[in-house]
């Protein structure tokens, strides 16, 4: 049902194949929540010219995204799956059960693509009850700036030029790192830009409890923890000798560390992700 005041598209309406059938030729996303529009973001910014469409429940965020990215937004599943060269699944985990029960009486195409956090590729499969070839990738928000990672990894026998598809499209958001299925959750409760930002709040926050105003605060934190990994990210010198460089014995960076750790500064990041990975695990059975 076409929601009511809207403009599907701005596009031309998709050109058939000679039998009269929508051609399928789009990267079609089903959900178009946060990670959809941080990947759109990057992808427009790095001039992927494959045909775009867009499925949600949710006619303003259609509306959205196809004012901010000039994608085709298409509020019909089955319109939009009908386009699909590729699918690529982007709603919550807890989501992702219902709305392959809702696509297992139409035509898929063979390759889709899941973005949900701790959903398995068995779960997938059985789920949509259809010869669908999955893979999964982790992404994050960061892909916007095309300065992110996505983990991959691909159920067996998936078709090795799809597999360079895959790649390609998520290789205009940032790097690409194919890891094995049994690692995902590992790389999801590490990989999150949160960590980041939660260091940086976590920084500033106790450099203003010494006195130093906000902005202030906020620069020296930001550059403390962008500065040194991005010289590590790019040069060749191990972490352990960039620390050596940064912290002398007995000054004041290796004080502050070595309190840290006191303080079980790795014990509670460790907890962290333990308590990711169990949250991770939760998402398996939908
Ligand atoms: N956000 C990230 O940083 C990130 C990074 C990597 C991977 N992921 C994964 O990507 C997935 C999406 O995350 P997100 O943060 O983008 O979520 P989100 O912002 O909640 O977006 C999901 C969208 O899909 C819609 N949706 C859910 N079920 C639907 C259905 N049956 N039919 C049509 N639309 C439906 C949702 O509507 P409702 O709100 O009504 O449900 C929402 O608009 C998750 O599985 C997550 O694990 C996210």
């Amino acid at each position: 049902m076409k929601a009511a005041g809207m403009t599907v598209a701005r596009k031309p309406p998709p050109k058939r194949s000679l039998d009269g059938a929508p051609r399928k030729n789009a990267t079609v996303f089903l959900g178009g929540g946060r990670i959809t529009g941080a990947l759109l973001a990057g992808l427009r910014l790095a001039g992927y010219d494959r045909p775009i469409v867009v499925h949600d429940r949710h006619p303003g965020k259609l509306r959205q995204l196809n004012r901010q990215y000039g994608v085709t937004v298409e509020p019909n599943l089955r319109r939009a799956l009908e386009r699909a060269h590729f699918l690529i699944l982007a709603v919550r985990p807890d989501s992702v059960r219902e709305l392959l029960k809702q696509t297992k009486e139409i035509p898929h195409p063979e390759i889709a693509v899941s973005l949900a956090a701790g959903v398995r590729l068995a779960n997938l499969r059985a789920w949509m009850g259809q010869p669908v070839h999955w893979a999964r990738a982790m992404p994050s928000p960061v892909g916007r700036s095309g300065r992110g990672l996505t983990a991959v990894t691909f159920e067996r026998n998936f078709p090795a030029a799809a597999r360079r598809e895959v790649r390609d499209l998520f290789v205009r958001v940032g790097s690409v790192l194919e890891i094995s299925e049994n690692k995902f959750d590992a790389f999801t409760v590490t990989y999150s830009s949160s960590h980041g930002y939660h260091a940086l709040a976590a920084l500033a926050g106790a450099a203003e409890e010494l006195g130093l105003d906000r902005k202030t605060a906020l620069a020296a934190a930001a550059h403390a923890l962008a500065d040194g990994i991005l010289a590590w990210r790019e040069g060749n010198i191990s972490l352990n000798d960039l620390l050596r460089e940064a912290a002398t014995p007995g000054g004041i960076a290796a004080t502050t560390m070595t309190s840290m750790d006191k303080s079980g500064y790795k014990r509670i990041v460790q907890r962290g992700l333990r308590a990711g990975m169990s949250r991770a695990r939760g998402n398996a059975d939908g």
